[in-house]
């Protein structure tokens, strides 16, 4: 069995203005990011189907376990407040105190699985853009480029 994950190179100007809209957001959002411990600051943003955008940042805890990756932050909260409103789109963006990543920052293993559910909840994939300041990475084909061989519901019937 060969899985293949295809993923787009590109630059920022390069994307079409609406999903360059989702990335800014994302940047935007690395501000408000609670990052006292590790010093990450990570920005997510979401288009919903009807093109509202919500963001989200991570959330860090004296108790280290106990913070959340800006990507949930933002699909829990999106998910929460917009129950019946597909994601179209999530874009990641994050600095450190010497700036933005130059390479394009990858949601870590359980931010994954929860884009899983949220693209089985709405019956849809999520596009991701996973910005760097040199280059972006876009996956269009959803999660299963980045979480192959994965764990959902089907396995619990
Ligand atoms: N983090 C995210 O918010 N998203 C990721 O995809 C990777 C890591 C956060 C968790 C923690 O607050 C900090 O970055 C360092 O791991």
């Amino acid at each position: 069995m060969i899985l293949q994950t295809k993923v787009k190179v590109c630059t920022l100007d390069e994307l079409s203005a609406v999903d360059r809209e989702v990335v800014e957001a994302a940047r935007c959002a690395t501000a408000n990011s609670y990052a006292v411990y590790s010093h990450f600051n990570v920005g997510a943003a979401v288009r919903l189907v009807d093109g509202t955008i919500v963001c989200g940042t991570n959330q860090e805890n004296a108790a280290y376990p106990s913070g959340l990756c800006a990507e949930r932050t933002t699909l829990f909260w999106a998910n929460s407040q917009y129950p019946d409103k597909a994601v179209d789109l999530l874009a990641i963006a994050a600095r450190t105190d010497s700036g933005e990543l130059e390479r394009p920052i990858p949601p870590c293993g359980a931010c994954r699985q929860v884009i899983l559910e949220t693209e089985k909840r709405f019956n849809r994939p999520v596009r991701i853009i996973l910005y760097g300041s040199r280059e972006c990475y876009v996956i269009e084909d959803g999660i299963k480029a980045l979480l192959p061989l994965s764990f959902d519901a089907a396995f619990l019937e």
